[in-house]
């Protein structure tokens, strides 16, 4: 399958058309963006692994049953996935406090939640990605009330799924954000990308932070950060075989 007319550039990826009207190409750059876009910069690499951990984790839930737009990696930064209409929230899960949570409700970074919590942001770069909850959801209907019944199950699925698989690399899966979208049938599967960009994920004995969090708060290491926990995954992605 080749690539025809680039569709769309998005801060991280480049989508474009192929002769399959229900198939796409995302293609993967290095580039970083933080705060709605106010930070640049380049991650070195950063695209070939999002590519590759990304794919892999979904064949993880696929596996599992979980339904996704993951159809075949072409290339080291390219990847062909079914078509997709994106329902624009970001959903994330959390398993413990950190980042925007942390700030909003005053909980320390690092206390664990007593249980997985789901947040929607109306995905919106105008706007800024504001917070929204079911109700703002049907009201302007972004999604049916069956459709976020099933986003919701499958969320919280793929959160047990994804702790499971990141404790088995010593990693401890903090939050993460994703993305759905529909089929023409209207079949509701996980689109976009699970990688370090999207994910909070820390080393489970020392803390350390191994995602996007080492380029957000200028920690340094942030290759390293990408190149150890891409490590980390196919050392136990083999080991599983
Ligand atoms: P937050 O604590 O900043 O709201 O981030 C929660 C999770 O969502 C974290 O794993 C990073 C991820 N995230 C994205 O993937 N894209 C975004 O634009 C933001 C703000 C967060």
């Amino acid at each position: 399958m080749e690539k025809r007319e680039q569709l769309y550039e998005g801060k991280a990826k480049k989508v474009f058309a192929t002769d399959d009207p229900g198939l796409l190409i995302v293609s993967y750059k290095d580039d970083a963006t933080a705060f709605n876009g106010q930070k640049r910069g380049t991650i070195e690499g950063k695209g070939i692994i999002n590519n590759r951990m990304s794919n892999r984790l979904m064949r993880l839930l696929e596996k599992q049953g979980v339904p996704t737009h993951f159809v075949e990696e072409l290339s080291e930064r390219d990847t062909l996935v079914k078509k997709v209409g994106i329902i624009p929230l970001e959903v994330i899960v959390r398993n413990i406090a950190a980042g925007s949570f942390s700030r909003n409700y005053g909980v320390v970074e690092g206390t664990p939640l007593l249980s997985p919590t789901l947040e929607f942001s109306y995905k919106n770069d105008s706007l800024g990605d504001p917070l929204i909850n079911g109700s703002h959801v049907l009201g302007l209907g972004l999604a049916t009330r069956e459709e976020l019944v099933t986003i919701r199950n499958l969320a919280l699925r793929i959160d047990e799924i994804l702790k499971h698989f990141w404790a088995s690399c010593g990693v401890t899966l903090v939050d993460f954000k994703l993305e759905f979208g529909r089929l023409p049938d209207g079949t509701v599967i996980l689109a976009d990308e699970i990688s370090p960009d999207t994910c909070r994920l820390w080393d489970s004995a020392t803390g350390q932070k191994l995602d996007k969090d080492r380029f957000r708060r200028d920690l340094g290491g942030v290759e390293e950060a990408y190149r150890e926990i891409m490590e980390r995954l196919e050392k136990s992605m083999e080991a599983m075989k």
